[in-house]
């Protein structure tokens, strides 16, 4: 049979002709750098399962996410579309990540994600693990940003994400990035007092004033000092079942759930969409005691062994079950190693990104984007191969309706998915990238592009430059995207042949004219496509901590246990 005679006639089986419509996994870790595991060149963490699944499956050398840090990166993954056309961005001064449970923002109920279209072609959804999307709107409870309400019949686990508060070393995300919050937050509340009665029956403008500032830092302190209080819980269906979190086990209690449904789907006619989204490798790290002190590379390390091992325990059930051949398991991470993160004793607690420029939050830089991405499909995808053509995590989407013979215009209709169909490429038809020209956003800014020019050159033109410690390429503890400069002369790079972004096209060369020009084209044309954009959900009011979203389970406590996990 000709080779594009089976592909139509594998592709027709998986359109649900045949009722063979494809499950699909996607193991979703959180900080993972590309220089972390075996299959990406790492040989002091051995990693075997997750290098099993690179040698049973295709592994991509130029997979991207749509942006550095979380949250926006998963609101682009699951929608195929850039963070800033759903309003996933920050506002002026702002942050594009969701700090509080008990804030208004999140992914709009108005996007339609791949949960939504495959729950309607009746598939069983569930989601496993850290969502880090947003929770609710208006009242705690009408959980309007929650995985069940994009589409996931079923969810459990954090709706946050983990922060360095969670764990019991005394470190905290507020003072890691603000060392002196704390004494500059009492100096300000003991001034403005002092003011306020001095300036009272003098000024009362002046006064309220004082009153005022008192009244936001007396505000700013408590939550500050008890973000381990009010974010560290797990949900199940919206519901608080554990508070606060115990993270030695965490992994435990995300596997021991997802094999549960993947047994119960086993029951069931319909196919399946699981996402199992780790809270690993992000800090607070803890482990089991297992894998405490079994790496060379500290907790960070033993971490990284966990996160194997939970792989393994996943894709061993997917085996056991016999779901294995027509499951489309996807693992990739959310961004790149967070380079600045370090633990109480100054040890490294963030990855490493191997021979890549720049880390997490970093959105311009190859280290902020470029993630392993692994993808195993044994009816299509060519075991042991690698595909180094420029793809996106936003592919996911239109390539996983593509396998499964859905439409996804149906869904979507005229919204612009700027991800792209990967059948092509994984089938080994073309070894072209789908994308030509891509967005490295860093919050609402384009801090770099890709123009692929042809299978051999990939042009990355960056616009801003990090404002690096001298003589680094890292920042204090984390590069935030307004911590950084535009280039009055972008840099170019072939990052092809230069992944580590360290030869710069000359300045002066037609070839630096020539592809700056068509770059900016590129940038001046997708811009056409930025209409009717939807307010920031990081918006001063949508970003707020808001006593009234704040869940707290057996008040006043806020401290239960999940009776599934005593
Ligand atoms: C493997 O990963 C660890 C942890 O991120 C890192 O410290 C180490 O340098 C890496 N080793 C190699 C050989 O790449
Ligand atoms: C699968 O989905 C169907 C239809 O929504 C539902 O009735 C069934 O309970 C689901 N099965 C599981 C195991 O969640």
């Amino acid at each position: 049979m000709h080779k594009s005679t089976i592909l139509m006639w594998l592709l027709a089986a998986g359109c649900g002709c045949s009722g063979r419509r494809p499950n699909v996994l996607v193991l979703l870790v959180d900080d993972l750098g590309y220089g972390d595991v075996g299959c990406y060149g790492n040989s002091t963490i051995p990693t075997p399962n997750i290098d099993g699944l690179a040698r049973d499956g295709m592994r991509f050398t130029q997979s991207l996410a749509a942006a550095a840090t979380c949250t926006p990166s998963r609101a682009a993954l699951l929608t195929a579309r850039y963070p800033i056309r759903q309003g996933m961005v920050a506002a002026p001064y702002g942050q594009d990540v969701i700090l509080f449970v008990a804030q208004r923002g999140g992914l709009p109920d108005t996007e339609v994600t791949l949960a939504k279209v495959l729950v309607n072609e009746g598939y069983n959804t569930s989601y496993i693990g850290k969502w880090h999307l947003g929770v609710s709107c208006e009242t705690y409870g009408d959980n309007c940003h929650s995985p069940n309400n994009h589409g996931f019949q079923y969810w459990y686990g954090m709706p946050l994400t983990n922060l360095k508060d969670f764990g019991d070393d005394g470190t905290s995300v507020v003072t890691a990035m603000l060392p002196n919050f704390f004494p500059v937050m009492y100096a300000v509340l003991a001034g403005s007092c002092m003011a306020a009665a001095v300036l009272r029956g003098r000024s009362r403008c002046l006064f309220w004033l004082a009153l005022l500032t008192a009244l936001l830092a007396s505000a700013t302190i408590p939550l500050a000092s008890n973000v381990k209080l009010i974010n560290s819980l797990i949900m199940r269906n919206g519901e608080v079942v554990e508070q606060p979190i115990r993270l030695v086990g965490l992994t435990q209690r995300f596997v021991a759930e997802t094999k549960e449904k993947l047994a119960e789907y086993k029951q069931q006619d319909r196919p399946f969409f699981l996402l199992h989204a780790f809270s690993k490798v992000h800090t607070a790290l803890a482990t089991v005691p297992e894998f405490r002190g079994r790496s060379r590379h500290g907790l960070y390390g033993d971490s990284v062994l966990e996160l194997d091992w939970a792989v393994g325990e996943i894709l061993a059930e997917l085996d056991r079950l016999g779901l294995a051949d027509n499951t489309l398991v996807y693992l990739t991470s959310d961004n790149g190693g967070h380079l600045e993160e370090r633990g109480v004793a100054g040890d490294v607690q963030g990855g490493y990104n191997g021979p890549l420029r720049g880390g997490k939050g970093m959105a311009g830089m190859e280290g902020g984007i470029r993630v392993p991405t692994l993808l195993r499909y044994p009816p299509l995808a060519r075991p042991g191969s690698t595909i180094d053509a420029p793809v996106s995590q936003m592919d996911l989407f239109p390539t996983v309706l593509s396998v499964a013979g859905v439409d996804a215009k149906t869904y979507v209709g005229d919204r612009v998915l700027d991800g792209r169909d990967l059948t092509q490429l994984i089938t080994g038809q073309s070894s072209r990238s789908p994308h030509e020209v891509m967005f490295h956003y860093c919050s609402e800014a384009i801090h770099a592009l890709r123009w692929v020019e042809n299978e051999n050159t990939t042009w990355k033109v960056h616009f801003y430059q990090p404002q690096w410690l001298p003589g680094t390429a890292v920042c204090h503890d984390i590069c935030l995207c307004d911590m950084s400069d535009r280039l009055g002369r972008p840099h170019i790079f072939n990052i092809q042949t230069d992944a580590s972004e360290q030869r710069p096209l000359d300045e002066n060369s037609a070839e630096y004219g020539r592809v700056l020009a068509a770059s900016r084209r590129a940038a001046a044309q997708h811009a056409a496509t930025l209409v009717d954009l939807p307010e920031s959900q990081f918006s001063y009011g949508n970003f707020m901590w808001r006593p009234s979203l704040q869940p707290c389970c057996r008040p006043p406590w806020c401290t239960c246990t999940d009776p599934r996990y005593p």
